[in-house]
């Protein structure tokens, strides 16, 4: 399959883009580089340097590199800038977005799979979040997914079949690539580098009603995320015209902030510094996913998604990165 990757030097976008050239896909990646890295683009793959806003340039790769569906990862995607900066996230995610769709329509293509997000739900009434329940976000990031999700289903009427892929928190590293944010806010990076470095790393609240009273997340491995998506592209080639599907993507279970902490000093083999600071807004005390569509509508199970093996290829590929 002839597939465009947007953000495909990002740190899911990456990993996605290696398995896809590994299975044999002919992958072209779009990325402004914005918060990409130009040696996370797998060279296998073509790399186009612009914004998935840019309808011309998109329309163009389109039909230049014959793509039959596009993987949309690109985004921007830090909670705190988009509610110092709403408008950015609103010009960039549904703006940018919608001259990217209008791009698919011009050039014939009806394909599509979005990186969406648990953000779009806001804070849950229950956990494990189904699909099917309410959607609130709380911040602007969350909301602006939640509008392309939208707008991608509206879309529907003019064919355009697609699937938003709502993952939990992504974590892990594949052989070849791994997470490399700035600012980093996601806490199994933060816990390394402090582990790095001999900075205490900031945990955001100690007095939530759980059992150890820190935050429970649910943890997916990026490559079983990955894999995912391989099979959500396959699934765009099958639907019919006009459908628009969306499904959770965790493994099911949740681990509290206090079992990452421990689980990440076994994988390494040193205890990590910490703080605990105040809890922060928005914050509920327990996300966790319903994963039981995933299953059923993709054949999909997670299988690398337990503490050890997520921490442990992150920290081997932060060590491997040091060396280079
Ligand atoms: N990492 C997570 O835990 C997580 C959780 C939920 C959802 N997501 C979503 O998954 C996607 C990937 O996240 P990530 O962690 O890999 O982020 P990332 O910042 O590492 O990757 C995003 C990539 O998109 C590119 N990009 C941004 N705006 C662009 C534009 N206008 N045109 C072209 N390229 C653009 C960036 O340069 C970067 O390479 C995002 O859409 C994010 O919202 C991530």
């Amino acid at each position: 399959m002839r597939i465009l990757v947007t953000g495909g030097a990002g740190y899911v976008g990456s990993v996605t883009v290696e398995r896809l050239v590994d299975a044999g896909h002919e992958v072209t990646i779009l990325d402004s580089m914005v918060t990409g890295h130009r040696q996370a683009a797998e060279p296998l793959a073509t790399l186009v340097e612009g914004s998935f806003g840019d309808r011309t340039l998109v329309e163009r790769t389109l039909v230049d590199r014959r793509i039959e569906a596009v993987l949309h990862c690109g985004a921007r995607s830090l909670v705190g800038q988009s509610m110092s900066d709403p408008a950015l996230y609103y010009h960039e995610n549904v703006i940018g977005g919608i001259h990217l769709l209008d791009a698919l329509l011009a050039a014939g293509v009806d394909r599509i799979v979005f990186s969406s997000t648990a953000a779009t739900y806001g804070e849950p009434e229950r956990v494990p979040l189904r699909e099917s329940d309410p959607t609130r976000p709380v911040n602007t990031y969350g909301a602006t997914k939640l509008a392309f999700e939208g707008a991608m289903r509206w879309y529907g009427i003019h064919g355009l079949r697609s699937m938003s892929l709502r993952y939990f928190n992504v974590a892990g590293a594949s052989e070849r690539h791994g997470e490399d944010h700035d600012p980093e806010t996601h806490l199994i990076p933060n816990l390394l580098k402090a582990a790095r470095t001999g900075q205490p790393a900031t945990l955001f609240g100690d007095d939530y009603p759980t059992p150890d009273g820190t935050p429970i997340r649910d943890y997916i491995h990026v490559i079983d995320l990955a894999d995912a998506h391989l099979l959500a592209l396959g699934w765009t080639a099958s639907a019919a015209a006009g459908t628009a599907e969306v499904l959770n993507l965790g493994s099911g279970g949740g681990f509290s902030v206090r079992e990452v902490l421990e689980a990440a000093g076994q994988a390494i083999g040193t205890p990590i510094p910490t703080a605990m600071g105040p809890r922060r807004a928005g914050d509920p005390p327990v996300l966790v996913a319903a994963i039981d569509r995933a299953r059923e509508v993709l054949g999909w199970t997670p299988r690398r998604s337990q503490l050890p093996e997520m921490i442990g290829s992150a920290w081997a590929w932060e060590q491997r990165r040091g060396e280079t």
